[in-house]
């Protein structure tokens, strides 16, 4: 993988708005098998997961498109406060993001692509990744480094402050990302769809409580993670 680290300090507060603006597709069609339900619309700590997310995309974007199960259009569960567009998924993750890309408007500069089972990722990170793409970048995406020591199944340990974890939100120069999604490609995140079509992606400083809701355990740490939020005095709905 080609990487190049990047240090960026801008806030949201200094952030440039190109012209064309900045998207972010939140893909949240998903069926959440390891889950046992649609996690993205449980409530944790009283507000929907998909609300969460996009309400912290929103704070930072000029618009924001919510992919949604092709079931759950036109229910009330359809319903996202901050949404400018709410349209129906695809099969895998990758045609969701499909499908959210073809309502960003085509003057976009930058388009950020953020799982909806990330609740918990904060408006400074996604100023973060906004100004790396800004300040140059073709693709940035927020990476944290891996805690457990890690061992190949052929082999031995592997050597852990060589890996990182990648997270979304995850961005983009708006054209790189549209090429990239243009040979409708299959991969985990967009970063890698990029980079197959010669992109080199950026890491930027990601979030240790930016976990993603995988199992149902999850949901009990995202609320303890936001208690501890609200007791430090921050935004306890961030
Ligand atoms: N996603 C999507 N469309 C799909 C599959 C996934 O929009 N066809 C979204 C999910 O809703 C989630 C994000 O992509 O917000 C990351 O996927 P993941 O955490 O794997 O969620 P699920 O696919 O729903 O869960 P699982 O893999 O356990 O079924
Ligand atoms: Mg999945």
């Amino acid at each position: 993988m080609t990487v190049r680290f990047v240090s960026v300090s801008a806030g949201p507060a200094n952030l440039e708005k190109p012209d064309g603006g900045v998207w972010c597709i939140v893909v949240a069609a998903g069926s959440g098998q390891r889950y046992g339900g649609a996690k993205q619309f449980d409530l944790v700590a009283g507000r929907r997961v998909v609300d969460r997310s996009v309400e912290t995309a929103a704070a930072v974007c000029d618009g924001v498109v919510v992919v949604l199960a092709p079931d759950a259009i036109g229910s009330s569960a359809a319903s996202v406060p901050g949404a400018d567009h709410v349209v129906s998924g695809g099969s895998t993750r990758a045609a969701s993001v499909r499908a959210g890309l073809a309502v960003v408007p085509d003057d976009a500069a930058v388009v950020l692509v953020h799982d909806a089972a990330r609740p918990l990722a904060t408006v400074a990170l996604f100023g973060r990744v906004v100004a790396a793409v800004q300040g140059g970048a073709v693709a940035a995406v927020p990476a944290i480094g891996v805690t457990d020591t890690i061992r190949d199944v052929d082999g031995g340990v592997v050597d852990r402050d060589r890996l990182r974890a990648v997270q979304t939100p995850q961005g983009f120069r708006a054209a790189n990302l549209r090429a990239a999604h243009a040979a409708d490609g299959e991969a985990t995140d967009d970063a890698a769809l990029v980079e197959r079509d010669g992109g080199t992606v950026a890491l930027v400083e990601g979030e240790t409580t930016n976990l993603k809701i995988t199992g149902r355990h999850d949901r009990v740490v995202a609320e303890a993670i936001l208690a501890e939020r609200a007791d430090q005095g921050g935004d306890s709905s961030r």
